[in-house]
């Protein structure tokens, strides 16, 4: 982030040509009006302000200030305010209340970490690199602006709103940093002049032998530059001198480290399962082409209560227990469209009781349960199911007052209607803690035989429904809930001790004996990091890229509650080691069965870290031999996240289809990933570089000569997304540049 903040200091001048105000005192300016919700507001706050007032806001959990102009503001260049608060947690849509359409979203955090409440201070958003995603907002029918508080409400006083026409970018080298064997990216912004650029290996100048200019799609505020020097890197100092001023840091200096030595081994490989570059509910057929997306899942709490007759579902307790439209309706048009678009689809089966009985209902109206902790700021009546106290209010409500009846006939009938067939179901969402998320409709803790007994009925019902369809169940939510139920370690106790999954895994294996048929063709799991990284500071960043360990390391020591206090009955208790272990408790309980993770997340959606972590666990993947996985919720196409996935798959440019050996001589995976594929004879590679600062290189033995298509996110520039074709003639030395990510693909 801190590259954005240099780069918005830098932008500092632009002119006022035909700029929209939407409002500087008194008023919201001619032509806008006032869309905000859940908020008290003063268009005419006289305790801080700018001119003569300013807007106070005083917004309650999720609620907005949201102004909305009579026409549209189609190709503007930015939004500039200022603000005032404690740092408030914003984040800032510009919307098309025409279409629908909605930019990504754009955190405060991410423009400024130093709002303070008794001062304003003056932010602008670029829309060619909006901050987070670096993303080009493009032309639309915009015509909204929204500042939408987070979970606990804000407070904060805005002034001076202007949509500004133009931003003149004054001329700068945002970074210049050395790639694969002779090539250095240098990014850039305005218009720049490299007939002065001279660079030099320890003090020896090396000839530049061309530059080639490239506009990234969909990223356009930076313009990357690529340099092929007429010599290979070496160990030591690289100084590239811009010969200009460029803003005081004329020159990029590196201190270039002795190489790691690596081999690749193409005849050593194995499938990657192509199932494992999935998301949950996609946005688009573009999108899903755009990323290359395999699998899709319509899952997560609220399809427990779908109802495909009326489309209905409710929030559990996500959101007050309130039934509403589900988002999207239609589940068989959503197969449709989403296989369409060439990509296999996951579909959840309710498998409780109850679903939803129509759009507007809720469990817990206010006028029956006074006393509760909390009430939905935009429907007073709703409360969320707790006493002030926290625990659950009685009486149980009637579920009939907002569910309808359901069971594995429904879902028979359901299923086979469906003209749009899904390639896997799964057996409901998480529902080991549905006492909790859906205390209305079950308030019974679920135990080991309950959970078995509705997988078995719901399995057998969707396989006689849909011929030839994968069931992948129970979902289960966590490591915790891998190994005991809601009821606790007396149910453990109960089944010989035998922790859940493994209990569960050797009860399909026994239902296979007794009925003939495999009804669990996935064990699905949904996986969390468990160590806190939320303060996103350096030290929690260095944890975040370093805890993809947990995924396949026999030796990395959760660092999180999970590698100190240990309740279940596995080896090695306090070691994750995802993948490895379910693989061998798949191969000794029930042999045959795939795994699958329908939720996963990098924990960090909008930040370079999250884009670089999720890169890992892509390769990890397909290293470990993982058989499906999709990502939680939907990535931002053009952020972080969105990136890695363009990284392995973008625009039809895709990571080799076996997973080839990798020998390393220094593996230090806290700080580097190195994946291999091969297919028709041709390498792929993805390395990533956790470092920060420094750059990693690498001796690579066995990577054929000749021309590589080479793409590569992040680096010193902020997240920006490159590509080009490179021709590599040494293979000895291989330099990955400060948290970045790289992709070869032999030609
Ligand atoms: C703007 O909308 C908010 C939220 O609904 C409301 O509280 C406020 O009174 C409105 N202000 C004006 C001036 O209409
Ligand atoms: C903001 O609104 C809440 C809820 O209405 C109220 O309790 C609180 O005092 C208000 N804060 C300020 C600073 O106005
Ligand atoms: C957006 O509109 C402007 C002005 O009409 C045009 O120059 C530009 O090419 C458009 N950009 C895109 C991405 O369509
Ligand atoms: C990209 O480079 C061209 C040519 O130098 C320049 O005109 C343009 O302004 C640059 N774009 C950006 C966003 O810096
Ligand atoms: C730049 O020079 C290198 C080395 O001669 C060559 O391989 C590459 O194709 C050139 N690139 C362009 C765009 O001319
Ligand atoms: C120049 O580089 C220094 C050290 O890397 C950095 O702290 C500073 O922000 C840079 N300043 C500019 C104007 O780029
Ligand atoms: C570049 O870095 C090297 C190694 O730290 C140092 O010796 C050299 O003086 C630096 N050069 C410049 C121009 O900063
Ligand atoms: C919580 O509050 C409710 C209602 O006042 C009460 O009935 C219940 O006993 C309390 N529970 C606990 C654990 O204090
Ligand atoms: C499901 O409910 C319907 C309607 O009440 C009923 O006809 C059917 O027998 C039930 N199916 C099962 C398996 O209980
Ligand atoms: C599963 O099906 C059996 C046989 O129809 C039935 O007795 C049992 O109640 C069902 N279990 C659950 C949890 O629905």
């Amino acid at each position: 982030m801190r590259f954005l903040l240099l780069q918005l200091a830098l932008v500092a001048t632009w002119v006022l040509a035909d700029d929209i105000t939407v409002y500087t005192d008194t008023a919201l300016a001619a032509g806008w009006e006032n869309w905000s919700w859940g908020s008290d507001i003063n268009f005419a706050a006289t305790d801080l302000f700018e001119g003569t007032s300013s807007i106070s806001v005083n917004s309650s959990a999720y609620s907005a200030l949201s102004v909305k102009l009579e026409g549209t503001f189609p190709n503007y260049q930015g939004l500039r305010f200022d603000i005032a608060g404690a740092q408030p947690d914003l984040t800032i849509t510009i919307q098309s209340s025409v279409d629908g359409t909605t930019s990504p979203n754009i955190l405060l955090s991410a423009l400024s970490t130093s709002i303070t409440p008794d001062a304003f201070t003056s932010l602008l958003i670029d829309f060619r690199n909006l901050p987070g995603s670096g993303a080009a907002l493009g032309n639309g029918t915009w015509d909204r602006i929204t500042w939408q508080a987070g979970g606990n409400g804000d407070i904060y006083h805005i002034d001076n709103i202007v949509v500004v026409e133009s931003i003149i970018i004054p001329p700068l080298f945002l970074s210049a940093e050395p790639l694969a064997a002779n090539t250095i990216a240098v990014t850039t912004q305005g218009d720049v002049d490299f007939s002065t650029m001279a660079v030099s290996f320890n003090g020896q100048s090396v000839k530049i032998l061309n530059t080639t200019s490239y506009t990234p799609v969909g990223t356009p505020s930076k313009n990357v530059t690529y340099l092929t020097l007429a010599q290979n890197f070496v160990p030591g100092t690289l100084l590239i001198d811009t010969g200009v001023p460029n803003g005081g840091n004329s020159t990029f200096n590196f201190t270039l480290p002795v190489v790691q030595y690596a081999s690749f081994v193409q005849q050593v490989n194995y499938p990657i399962s192509p199932l494992i570059y999935g998301v949950n509910f996609p946005t688009s057929a573009s999108y899903i082409q755009d990323l290359g997306v395999t699998m899709s899942r319509w899952g997560g709490n609220a399809v427990t209560a779908y109802n495909p007759a009326g489309q209905f579902t409710n929030a559990g307790n996500d959101w007050y227990f309130e039934n509403r439209v589900a988002d999207p309706p239609d589940a068989d048009d959503w197969v449709g469209w989403v296989q369409g678009a060439g990509s296999q689809t996951l579909l959840t089966v309710p498998a409780l009781d109850w679903v939803s009985k129509d759009a507007t209902s809720y469990s817990y109206p206010i006028s029956e349960y006074p006393l509760q902790e909390s009430t939905d700021p935009f429907l007073a009546n709703a409360g969320d199911g707790l006493f002030p106290n926290g625990s659950y209010v009685t009486p149980v409500p009637d579920p009939t007052n907002v569910y309808t009846p359901w069971n594995t006939t429904m879902a028979k009938a359901w299923l086979k209607g469906l003209a749009n067939k899904p390639n896997l179901v799964a057996i409901d969402n998480e529902i080991e803690i549905a006492s909790n998320t859906h205390q209305d409709m079950h308030p019974v803790p679920i135990d080991y035989d309950e959970e078995l007994a509705r997988v078995l009925n719901f399995s057998m019902a969707a396989k006689e429904a849909i011929p030839g369809v994968q069931v992948a169940a129970p979902s289960t939510c966590s490591w915790w809930y891998y190994w005991t139920s809601s009821v606790g370690y007396t149910d453990n106790a109960a089944h010989d001790n035998i922790d859940f999954l493994p209990w569960f895994l050797m009860q399909m294996a026994e239902a296979e004996k007794t009925t003939g048929m495999r009804l669990l063709d996935y064990l699905d799991i949904h996986y969390y990091f468990q160590p806190d990284t939320s303060a996103n500071d350096d030290a929690a960043k260095a944890l975040r890229l370093r805890m993809t360990r947990s995924l396949w390391d026999t030796s990395y020591v959760d660092e999180s509650w999970i590698g100190v206090s240990p309740q279940n009955h596995q080896w090695n208790p306090t070691v994750v080691s995802l993948i490895p272990r379910f693989r061998t408790l798949i191969d000794i309980n029930y042999p045959g069965t795939k795994l699958s993770v329908s939720e996963f997340s990098s924990t960090a959606d909008t930040d370079i870290t999250g884009g670089l972590v999720t890169v890992d666990m892509l390769g990890i993947f397909g290293q470990q031999k993982l058989d499906s996985a999709t990502y939680w919720a939907t990535p931002d196409e053009l952020g972080p996240i969105g990136l890695a996935y363009w990284l392995y798959r973008g625009f039809g440019v895709y990571f080799g289809a076996n997973s080839a050996q990798v020998s390393l001589a220094t593996p230090n995976p806290d700080t580097q990933g190195v994946y291999a594929a091969t297919e028709n004879g041709k390498l792929s590679v993805v390395i990533v570089n956790k470092n920060p600062d420094t750059p990693i290189t690498f001796a690579l033995a066995n990577m054929p000569f000749g021309s590589y298509f080479m793409r590569h996110f992040g680096g010193e520039a902020g997240i920006a997304k490159w590509q080009t074709t490179v021709t590599i003639s040494s293979i000895d030395y291989i330099v990955v540049p400060a948290y970045t990510a790289v992709f070869l693909k032999q030609n």
